[in-house]
């Protein structure tokens, strides 16, 4: 995701903002941008390249000014580039902007209400200051020699202005806006976090308190709706209409600790974050009940012959598995799955004119996956590459790309982008569908509540899920077993385990276990058996049943509610009750912090571990 950064002192602003944003590189960024003012003059630098880049370059002769704002840019909405930087300006360069979020409805903004603007970037956020700007009309030239009053003056017809241009948009933000010659900051967040830095004669603002926490350790947290005005020497807070006292918060964090949220590792930072992926990915592709992917799919609902093909690695491979029974289930098109490392050198038969190929990549730079988009390109077959990074080489090589909306993964472990990639699947099955309007609302609607479905197994975190970790954690060999569109996310928790906790875990298809694997069953062989009541679930108890009579421990993952699996197994892990479909989504969340803590447990290094690299980009 994005971050932004603000300053307003008595001290140079350009070596503030340039720490500022050295210390949230970490949230990932492909290009970033600065703006200084200083007596009326606004200072902007845009670049591709990296802070430090910037620290070697700029000089504070040439961007002098006490006020300055700067942007490190997680592209969402236009590739990266200079022109796409941030901070963005209106028309007269008066106003400059800096946001994290996503503004869902500015292209219906760039061509009703600012259709007379001329804009320069692709983004979203560039409607933002040429909002305030039609809205506030032209700014007192003569603002920068007025009194302090008139600047006093100044602040509340800008914060105004901020306010009127906000209640047009849709969707998320956290904003800092600069306004030449008027000497402080605005500050306003909707569902993307900010935070003020209290100074002595200066203060910070920015998307995260490790930003400014080598200047200050007084924090305030902007909440839900607040809009801020900030100067050197005071903070006004306002919400709904209304002044709002905020509190100061004493942060005790080390700078790393701040990076990770407060949380001991990204990893479970990221589960946490599960939810808003949902969110975020969602919002992409959704907007009033229709989906648009903003991308051409040729592939009829019924197939007609025409099918889908899925290359892909590691928990990638798995999202994909899942995907292939969403999609089957969802719009009855026909989808294959192959492992990318295997598809490169098989002689696999495809039809470029009949099979879409999509690579599902977080990175989209994993060395096997995009050996296989080139060679489905080789066979002339449309590809699509659904990945979490813009600009990556996966984006570059596909005929098309959606964007999984995780934001920057930092842990080795894939979690909310592998929750994200699901999410991709749900939209894609329904978009493809040909169903019953009302079914498809039904769908939808389950679809919406997921996030909620998320946040209600984090929930469990501390009650059930740290207890059966600790459980876990004292075996050295485990089983994850599911069905159907489970089978997928066995295989999911079992690398998860694997990955972190170095317990050799195996998924395993449930009614698989019997044709040789039982031969590994004993007291020391636990199995977490997924038991959503699906279709199958009969079925899968039986199996349970049998693995039981084996003498092997075993863990299920319930639904609320199903008191019958407690006669037939040892634990029992509760998650909400979905629709069967979607009971991967909290399946998942369960099974990633049953690996968090048992890897936890096991005081492994879990943000990275042995052996392993966040993309693995060699075959
Ligand atoms: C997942 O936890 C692992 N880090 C690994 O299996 C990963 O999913 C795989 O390397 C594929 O990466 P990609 O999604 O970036 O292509």
């Amino acid at each position: 995701m994005c971050g932004i950064v603000g300053y307003v002192g008595e001290r140079e602003a350009l070596p503030i903002i340039l720490k500022s944003l050295k210390r949230i590189e970490y949230r990932g960024y492909d290009s970033c941008g600065i703006l200084v003012q200083d007596n009326g003059k606004m200072h902007v630098y845009k670049s591709v390249e990296s802070i430090d880049y910037l620290k070697a370059n700029l000089s504070e002769s040439e961007y002098d000014g006490k006020i300055g704002i700067g942007h490190t840019r997680w592209a969402t909405h236009g590739a990266p580039s200079k022109k796409n930087a941030h901070p963005h300006l209106d028309c007269k360069g008066e106003i400059a902007v800096v946001h994290n979020g996503i503004i869902e409805n500015y292209q219906s903004i760039k061509d009703g209400f600012l259709s007379n603007c001329a804009f320069k970037s692709e983004t979203d956020t560039e409607v933002i200051p040429h909002l305030i700007h039609q809205t506030f009309g032209k700014f007192d030239q003569n603002a920068s020699q007025q009194t302090f009053g008139k600047f006093d003056q100044n602040a509340s017809q800008i914060k105004e202005a901020v306010k009127e241009a906000l209640s047009r948009l849709n969707g998320s933000y956290a904003i800092i806006v600069a306004v030449e010659g008027f000497d402080g900051l605005i500050a306003a967040r909707k569902e993307s976090p900010l935070v003020i830095g209290v100074g002595d004669r200066e203060n910070f603002i920015a998307s995260d308190v490790p930003a400014v926490l080598e200047q200050t350790n007084r924090i305030i947290y902007l909440e839900e709706g607040d809009i801020a005005i900030v100067k050197r020497d005071s903070i006004y807070i306002e919400n709904s209409g209304s002044e709002v006292k905020r509190e100061e918060t004493l942060i005790e964090w080390t700078i790393e600790d701040a990076e990770k949220g407060g949380y001991e590792h990204f990893m479970l930072k990221e589960i946490h974050e599960e939810p808003k992926a949902i969110i975020d990915t969602l919002r992409g592709y959704l907007a009033e009940d229709e989906i648009n992917f903003g991308v051409d799919f040729k592939i009829e609902g019924d197939a007609k012959g025409k099918s889908i093909l899925m290359v892909a690695c590691g928990t990638s491979y798995y999202a994909a598995l899942c995907g292939k029974h969403i999609i089957e289930n969802l719009a009855k098109v026909p989808v294959q799955v192959e492992l990318a490392s295997e598809f490169n050198y098989s002689d696999f038969v495809l039809d470029g004119t009949n099979v879409m190929v999509m690579a599902i990549t977080q990175s989209g730079e994993t060395a096997d996956t995009m050996m296989a988009l080139k060679k489905a390109k080789r066979y002339g077959c449309k590809t699509v590459a659904i990945t979490n990074v813009l600009g990556s080489s996966a984006t570059r090589t596909a005929d098309e790309t959606i964007y999984i909306r995780a934001g920057p993964e930092i842990g080795v472990a894939a979690t909310k982008s592998f929750i994200a990639q699901l999410v991709i699947f749900y939209l894609l099955g329904l978009f493809l569908a040909k169903m019953p309007e009302s079914e498809f609302l039904e769908h939808l609607e389950e679809l919406k509540r997921m996030p909620q479905i998320a946040m209600m197994v984090l929930d469990e975190e501390d009650i059930t899920i740290q207890k059966h970790a600790r459980y876990l954690s004292k075996y050295e060999h485990a089983f994850f077993v599911g069905r159907g569109v489970n089978l997928a996310i066995s295989l999911e928790g079992a690398l998860k385990l694997k990955e972190i906790s170095y317990i050799h875990a195996e998924g395993y298809a449930a009614g698989e276990l019997k044709h040789g694997p039982f031969a590994l069953l004993t007291k020391d062989t636990p199995v977490i058996a997924i038991l959503t009541r699906d279709n199958i679930y009969e079925k899968t108890l039986g199996n349970v049943k049998e693995i039981k009579a084996r003498g092997s421990p075993v863990i299920a993952i319930a639904e609320e509610g199903d008191e019958e699996v407690e006669k037939y197994v040892d634990e029992v892990i509760r998650v909400p009750k979905t629709g069967a479909i979607f009971s991967p989504i909290p399946n998942t969340v369960a099974l990633h912090l049953l690996a968090y803590w048992t890897a936890k447990e096991r005081e492994c290094e879990i943000d990275k571990p042995r052996n392993l690299a966040k993309s693995v980009t060699v075959e």
